[in-house]
């Protein structure tokens, strides 16, 4: 265990976490209900400034809430940031965003595979920055994208397993960044989005920082567990200003991914045929019923995928020619969404696009004979060089 870390102002004490807490308590308490699909909601500054007060952050992060095309468009994939100055010079110092130009490079070269897929670094970063993020709860507060789960250890969580190697990053990134001004929180989402960019043809999303860490740990009971249906997921996302579309967009992220804890005896198995390629095979895929031996279905997405009133959206995101699009658009936004949850003062972010590495456009894998040979074998899952897909 580590002992005591300065964040930004807050003395963090590490904290014993019980071994296994009650799960899933509040989301029975949580009624389904159905919101108004015209209005989706602003949060916290952003529902009570008015228009002369927001800044060019506020308005484009206000107009991105209410999926406005006004000031700009969820992601860019254009805007480069150059450095002013090597990490540490007075250069470096005086501009916001340049330790993110570093920390950013740092990331890409950690969440790129051999062979030019995104590795597990970054698929788990991805799944960090909805962890940390998606504790806060509308109706009862507390969470939010403050870094707790890191600082406030929440990886020993049993929801949080298969988080362990991407926490560690976290801390050396921390150890080596927080001096020059990037806190926690912020390193956390930057982690998911330049996770999402490093993965072959994933969205290059607007990313912000100004988050404030918290080293108190998040409510238990807020996170989605895969055993659970589609009603109670969707009112436990409802209850996070994630309606069912954002749900179903936001779930698209399992295109990448390769269980390790869900099933231990299925450890490495992809959720769809392409892991670590961002692209529609998991919408394509989850409703069907003639995939890939190997391919590792969650009940929670097979169920959100049957359920009545999700089958026109599942439908647009498997359209082999719009879908990638009109998905990775999609997911921009709602990320963004997600991103800021439990943040007071969205107004007062600072957007650091730029430090982002540019996305690619196409891939053609390399090992795509054995891949395919392995999805449709017995083989153990294990085989390392499949595990550690890359
Ligand atoms: C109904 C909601 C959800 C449920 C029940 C769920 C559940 C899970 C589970 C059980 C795993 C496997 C962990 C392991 O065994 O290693 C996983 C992986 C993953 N989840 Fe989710 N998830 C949900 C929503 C989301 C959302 C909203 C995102 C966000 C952006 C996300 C991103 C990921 C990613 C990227 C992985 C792959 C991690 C890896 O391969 O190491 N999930 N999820
Ligand atoms: C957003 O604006 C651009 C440029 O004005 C336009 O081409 C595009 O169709 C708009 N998209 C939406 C979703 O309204
Ligand atoms: C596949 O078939 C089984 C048995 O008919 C069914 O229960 C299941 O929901 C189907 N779909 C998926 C995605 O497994
Ligand atoms: C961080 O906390 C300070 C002090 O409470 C506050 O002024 C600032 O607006 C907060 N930042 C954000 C992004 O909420």
């Amino acid at each position: 265990m580590r002992s005591f870390f300065l964040t930004t102002g807050l003395l963090c004490i590490p904290l014993l976490v019980e071994a296994f807490p009650g799960m899933g308590n509040t989301l029975a308490s949580i009624a389904v209900k159905k919101r108004d699909p015209e209005t989706p909601e602003l949060l916290a500054d952003l529902k009570t400034l008015p228009d002369v007060e927001l800044t060019e952050v506020g308005k484009l992060i206000k107009d991105i809430l209410l999926l406005e095309n006004t000031t700009g468009h969820p992601e860019d994939f254009e805007t480069v940031y150059k450095a002013p100055g090597p990490l540490g010079s007075d250069e470096c110092r005086a501009d916001t965003c340049c330790v993110w130009k570093y920390v950013a490079e740092e990331m890409e070269n950690d969440f790129k595979g051999p062979t030019g897929r995104c590795n597990e670094f970054a698929r788990e970063a991805i799944r960090l920055g909805f962890h940390d993020a998606g504790t806060w709860s509308k109706t009862q507060g507390g969470g939010g994208a403050d870094g707790s789960f890191v600082l406030a250890g929440e990886i020993a969580r049993p929801t949080n397993r298969g988080l362990e190697e991407i926490n560690n990053k976290m801390w050396q990134y921390y150890h080596k960044f927080h001096k020059y001004g990037a806190g926690m929180a912020d390193l956390i989402q930057m982690g998911a989005t330049v996770g999402a960019v490093v993965c072959p043809m994933g969205p290059r999303i607007r990313s912000f920082v100004g988050r404030n860490d918290s080293c108190e740990a998040a409510p238990e009971g807020r996170l989605p567990l895969a055993s659970q249906d589609a009603e109670p997921l969707i009112a436990l996302f409802e209850d996070k200003t994630i309606d069912r579309g954002d749900l179903i967009t936001l779930l698209g992220a399992h295109t990448i991914g390769q269980q390790r804890f869900e099933d231990t005896t299925r450890a490495g198995d992809p959720h769809s045929s392409t892991p670590g390629v961002w692209n529609t095979n998991f919408y394509l895929e989850t409703p069907r019923n003639d995939t890939a031996k190997r391919i590792f279905k969650f009940h929670s997405d097979v169920s959100i995928a049957q359920y009545q009133e999700s089958r026109d959206l599942w439908g647009l995101f498997s359209d082999p020619v719009e879908g990638l699009k009109t998905w990775n658009s999609g997911y921009a936004a709602t990320y963004i969404r997600l991103s800021v949850l439990g943040v007071p003062h969205i107004n007062n972010l600072i957007q650091c696009t730029g430090v982002l590495p540019l996305r690619t456009e196409s891939y053609t894998a390399p090992d795509e004979k054995e891949l395919n040979e392995w999805l449709n074998s017995d083989r153990a899952p294990m085989h390392s060089k499949i595990l550690v897909i890359g």
